[in-house]
């Protein structure tokens, strides 16, 4: 009798794990579950790397750095506001794209071009050191 309801407990459990695991799958190929941004610095290389007017995608770190004018760089969490997907492409036109469910976000401010996600991408800390980048 007194089994029956750790059993339940344990049965909740693995649904909510489950659920949690594909959510992993679709966003993360480390199986990490990170935060949405970092807790501590990241290191990006070479600030070179993200075109003035442009944006690069660092998926693995799941940020994202655009350098709207020349030496003034904006760095966001990558993964999808809606469900948490890391985003997949980043096109000048339509800004940074979730493979999941076709929301899209401007690179330059985070901000939602088109839903289902609400929003905005969560800004993160970016700066120059010696030629190179380092996020959070
Ligand atoms: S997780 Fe990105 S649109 Fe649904």
């Amino acid at each position: 009798m007194s089994q029956a309801p750790a059993r339940r407990t344990v049965l909740q459990g693995a649904a909510l794990v489950g659920a949690a695991g594909l959510g992993a799958v679709a966003c993360s190929p480390s199986g990490k579950t990170a935060s949405p941004v970092p807790t501590e610095p990241v290191a990006l290389g070479a600030a070179s790397d993200v075109p003035v007017g442009g944006a690069k995608l660092y998926r693995e770190q799941r940020l994202l750095v655009s350098q709207p004018t020349k030496g003034q760089y904006k760095c966001f969490g990558a993964a999808c506001t809606h469900q948490g997907c890391v985003l997949d492409k980043i096109d000048k036109r339509e800004g940074g794209h979730c493979p999941c469910h076709g929301s899209r976000f401007d690179v330059t401010t985070g901000a939602v071009l088109q839903g289902p996600a609400t929003q905005p991408l969560p800004e993160v800390p970016v700066k120059v050191e010696g030629g190179k980048l380092i996020a959070g």
